[in-house]
């Protein structure tokens, strides 16, 4: 499964699958702007004119910052960036899942967002696959996260990466929608 998202596949239809020299290697705290930037353009390519106030518009994009320089020193959560000549142009965070009925051998990526103009060109496979690894090197059994209902494009990309709903929703309190999300799990004991 892992083998199939390589980033050049040569067969896909209208798709510019151009290549870019890429590497990923683990976020530092100095990282939090430009994740920042590409976490904001990224909301705003899929939310924007879809969400009310999706990404929250407004000028705190200091306060962003510095709550993902929060998030990069916190010791249960590892970053992976993905970058090329133009910097970082995505990342994926994973942690112990926060929800209720998961077991101490679930993860959960909050976090997996490549900048519009990088997309399909394999960086969030990359992504997710090194995800992947930092989970199973921290030990856990499992992969899980939430994605929204209308985020269709994420949901065929987890789809693809092996990704399956376990039935779990919830009500999305960060939008005023307050849209439903499901919760897609990959086991992490079947990817060889
Ligand atoms: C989801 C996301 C991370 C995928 O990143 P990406 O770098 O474009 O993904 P890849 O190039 O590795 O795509 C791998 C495969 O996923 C599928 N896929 C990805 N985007 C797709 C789309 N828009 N439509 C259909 N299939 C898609 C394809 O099968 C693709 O393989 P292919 O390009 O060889 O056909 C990116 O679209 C993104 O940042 N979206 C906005 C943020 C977001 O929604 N994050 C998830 C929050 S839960």
């Amino acid at each position: 499964m892992l083998q199939g998202m390589t980033p050049e596949t040569p067969t896909a239809p209208s798709i510019d699958h151009a290549t870019e020299t890429s590497a990923l290697r683990d976020a530092t705290i100095d990282d939090a702007e430009q994740i920042e930037a590409v976490h904001y353009a990224a909301r705003e390519a899929v939310y924007a004119g879809r969400v009310e106030d999706w990404p929250p518009p407004g000028p705190d994009r200091s306060g962003r910052i510095e709550r993902w320089r929060r998030w990069l020193s916190a010791q249960d959560v590892d970053c992976v960036v993905a970058t090329t000549s133009d910097g970082i142009v995505g990342f994926v965070t994973v942690r112990p899942s926060r929800d209720e009925d998961a077991g101490a051998d679930m993860a959960e990526m909050p976090t997996l967002y490549v900048h519009p103009d990088h997309w399909r060109r394999g960086h969030g496979g990359s992504l997710c696959a090194a995800s992947v690894q930092r989970a199973m090197n921290r030990g856990f059994r499992r992969l899980s996260l939430w994605v929204l209902d209308m985020n269709e494009q994420a949901r065929v990309f987890y789809h693809s990466f092996g990704f399956a709903p376990d039935g779990a929703t919830k009500v999305d309190d960060g939008t005023k929608e307050r849209l439903v999300a499901h919760r897609y799990v990959l086991s992490l004991t079947e990817t060889e």
